[in-house]
């Protein structure tokens, strides 16, 4: 068995990006700059967010942060985003999901100039992604494409499983693994809360990128011998023993399923570092003027 070190895999794609922004500024070029607007003050949101900003640094990016309160209304947040839209210093940005609930999400989302849509999830950028077309693909799955990729993960032909269907993971994921291309050409299944039998459909996959926001959901008895195992899980379980007061759990019972793996990705240290650093990649790529003029 392998561990996936998507720390590691990180740090080294974050010198990357800094090497390229280093090149751009001593060329005369303009410094990628990234905004997050945050709202309210949810746990996880703020952590998130401030490790895309701290990550900003590392690659040599300006950052801006915009908070709101959490009753901040939609036509005022649906105003910040027009202004970001028009503000030509801005080469991308996001706005950090969830949302208090009564802001429409997809209302946001489809508001966001979809050239400065690093996130992704705007429909142009999801369309232009299920058609293979250059775009902003979202975060998540393709740090994961990144991890297989970086790791010699062979997929062409392989059976892949996607546990869940959420627009930030699981849809996404499905499409890239799927897609013509190397890492790619997989068979995919995605299951979800009414798929019949799951442990039978995760029993054949050689691939396994687990999704679903349960701790410990994937069971030894669910993954065949020799399988990859992709954790995107990141529940706050409570423990006393943190200084923080809880610690994250994955979607997988790694140490049972672990030993069962060719390659498997630990929570944390795993998928979670390769989705700001996806960010990354797609802030210098809108900087860059790479996808869309
Ligand atoms: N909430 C959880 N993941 C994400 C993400 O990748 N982007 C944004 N904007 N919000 C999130």
């Amino acid at each position: 068995m392998q561990l996936i070190d998507g720390k590691a895999t990180a740090a080294q794609i974050k010198q990357e990006i800094a090497a390229q922004v280093a090149q751009i500024m001593a060329a005369g070029g303009k410094q990628p700059h990234l905004a997050a607007v945050l709202v309210g003050h949810d746990g996880g949101s703020e952590t998130y967010v401030a490790a895309k900003v701290k990550a900003c640094a590392e690659c040599g990016f300006k950052s801006t942060l915009i908070r709101f309160e959490a009753d901040v209304t939609e036509a005022e947040l649906l105003a910040q985003v027009e202004r970001l839209n028009q503000d030509p210093d801005i080469d991308g940005f996001i706005v950090q999901l969830p949302l208090p609930r009564h802001i429409n999400e997809q209302h946001v989302i489809e508001a966001i100039d979809y050239r400065k849509d690093v996130d992704g999830f705007h429909p142009i950028n999801v369309g232009r992604m299920s058609i293979g077309l250059p775009c902003f693909i979202s975060a998540t799955p393709n740090g994961i494409m990144d991890l297989l990729s970086r790791y010699g993960i062979e997929t062409s032909g392989k059976k892949a499983v996607v546990l869940g269907r959420s627009n930030i993971v699981g849809r996404p994921m499905a499409t890239l693994l799927m897609q013509k291309a190397n890492p790619g050409d997989c068979t995919v299944t995605v299951c979800h809360s009414h798929t019949k039998d799951i442990r039978k459909e995760c029993l054949e996959a050689d691939i396994i990128v687990a999704a679903l926001g349960q701790p410990g959901f994937l069971k030894a008895d669910m993954v065949k011998e020799g399988a990859v195992i992709i954790d995107v899980g990141t529940t706050r379980v409570p423990d006393a023993s943190k200084k923080s007061g809880f610690r994250l759990c994955g979607d997988v019972d790694f140490e049972n399923v672990a030993p069962k793996c060719s390659f498997i990705t630990p929570v944390p240290g795993g998928v979670g570092p390769m989705t700001i650093c996806s960010l990354m990649k797609n802030t210098l790529l809108a900087g860059t003027k790479q996808i869309y003029k």
